[in-house]
């Protein structure tokens, strides 16, 4: 680990610089998931009942240095107070006089959230001047945005050398699940790993042959396979340019001793729309004019027999166009699978990324998964086996 956490700071009458991703979706000013800002409340609150002042530095959207209204971080105060059920003031720049000034008249019990930082063309430099000017904001620094840990930003990088540098509970419990699933997990590991594209996540199925027992892979990324193994997928969504690609990974696969699993049978229609007329076929009759949008009942059976054997699993992508009824099928089956096995405590059932968190809340295993991560870009970089600078910064600080 070689990280601190708010245990091992004295945080008693501490102003506390904490980083936090609260890049949630909005819709006409509204926060329509404010899953990131509750999975942030514990750090809040512990900080608030150690005595200390928590300070929010934090991202929203891309500005690229542009002050923008839309992109103003004060629209989600009133999401922020009913999260933390406390009073949040605002500063309207992260660094300067008036930030300097809002931080050192906080009143006890009350959170400071700062500006956007990108409102600053600087912030995504890893500026270290600007990293100064928000450090004179704080006496501690707390980073708490897992989900923004793969940027080397001024308030994710270079700030975490400048101040006393500590995690915060959502960073902790984030690392902690994936150190649980692929740093050191409980075999048979299995990896579930889905989505449109092979050429997005080639160095995840690099990294993940070396590590799991099981790849299953889904998704539109799946045909890309079958047109390397020499079949057909039809009108399919393939990358037919990366088909010795997806075939090197088999290879490498074969010597690593990880079995990949791809679909033995599909749901093929001829439309990319919901409730399209479709038939199951076995995967290797798929029609001239037919297109694959799910894995069909046989696979759905080998992925379930799988699972029973594992003893992790750790999940990227869905299965299918989940958001096409009934091609959510294979993604929603499997999904409460894995998340009976995890709540009869056989499965440690770890997932990420944007998409798959959308389609697991949608089949309603979310909740009983052992972890949901917040991240998208950061978990699949950390499934790549990247070091993330943010978490990198943390562990230097002596
Ligand atoms: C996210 O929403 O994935 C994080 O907040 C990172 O945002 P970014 O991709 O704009 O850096
Ligand atoms: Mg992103």
């Amino acid at each position: 680990m070689g990280w601190k956490t708010l245990d091992d700071m004295d945080l008693n009458g501490k102003r506390v610089l904490v980083r936090v991703d609260i890049n949630v979706p909005l819709l006409e000013g509204v926060v329509t998931d404010s899953t990131r800002i509750r999975r942030i409340a514990p750090t809040v609150r512990d900080i608030l009942a150690a005595g200390g002042r928590p300070i929010l530095l934090a991202h929203f959207g891309r500005p690229s240095g542009e002050r923008r209204e839309n992109l103003s971080l004060k629209q989600l105060i009133p999401t922020l107070e009913r999260a933390f059920e406390t009073r949040v003031r605002f500063a309207a720049d992260c660094v300067g006089e008036g930030a300097k000034e809002a931080a050192s008249t906080l009143q006890p019990g009350e959170v400071l959230l700062l500006e956007n930082t990108r409102f600053h063309a600087t912030e995504t430099k890893n500026d270290p001047d600007l990293a100064a000017a928000m450090a004179e904001l704080g006496d501690i620094y707390c980073n708490d945005a897992f989900s923004a840990a793969h940027r080397a930003h001024s308030s994710t990088e270079a700030l975490a050398r400048l101040l006393p540098a500590c995690a915060g509970r959502l960073m902790q419990a984030e690392l902690q699940a994936l150190e649980s699933a692929l740093g050191a997990p409980n075999r048979p590991v299995t990896a579930v790993v889905g989505g449109a594209k092979v050429s997005t996540k080639l160095e995840l199925l690099g990294n993940l042959v070396e590590k799991v027992d099981y790849l299953i892979i889904g998704g539109g990324m799946a045909n890309t396979f079958l047109v390397a193994k020499g079949l057909s997928v039809g009108i399919s969504l393939a990358e037919r340019l990366m088909k010795d690609t997806a075939a090197q990974i088999m290879a490498k696969a074969e010597k690593t001793g990880c079995k990949i699993i791809l679909p033995s049978d599909i749901v093929v229609t001829e439309k990319f729309e919901s409730h399209a007329p479709h038939q199951v076929l076995p995967a290797d009759q798929c029609p001239d004019n037919g297109m694959i949008l799910d894995a069909g009942p046989e696979s759905l059976k080998v992925i379930n027999d799988i699972f029973e054997q594992s003893k992790t699993l750790i999940w990227n992508g869905p299965l299918g166009a989940f958001e096409f009824e009934p091609f959510d099928a294979a993604t929603n089956a499997a999904a409460l699978k894995a998340a009976a096995l995890a709540r009869a405590g056989r499965l440690t059932a770890v997932a990420g990324g944007g998409d798959t968190v959308a389609a697991l809340n949608a089949s309603g295993a979310a909740g009983d998964f052992t972890y949901i991560s917040t991240a998208g870009g950061a978990f699949l970089e950390w499934m790549e086996g990247k070091t993330l600078p943010g978490v990198a910064a943390l562990s230097r600080h002596e």
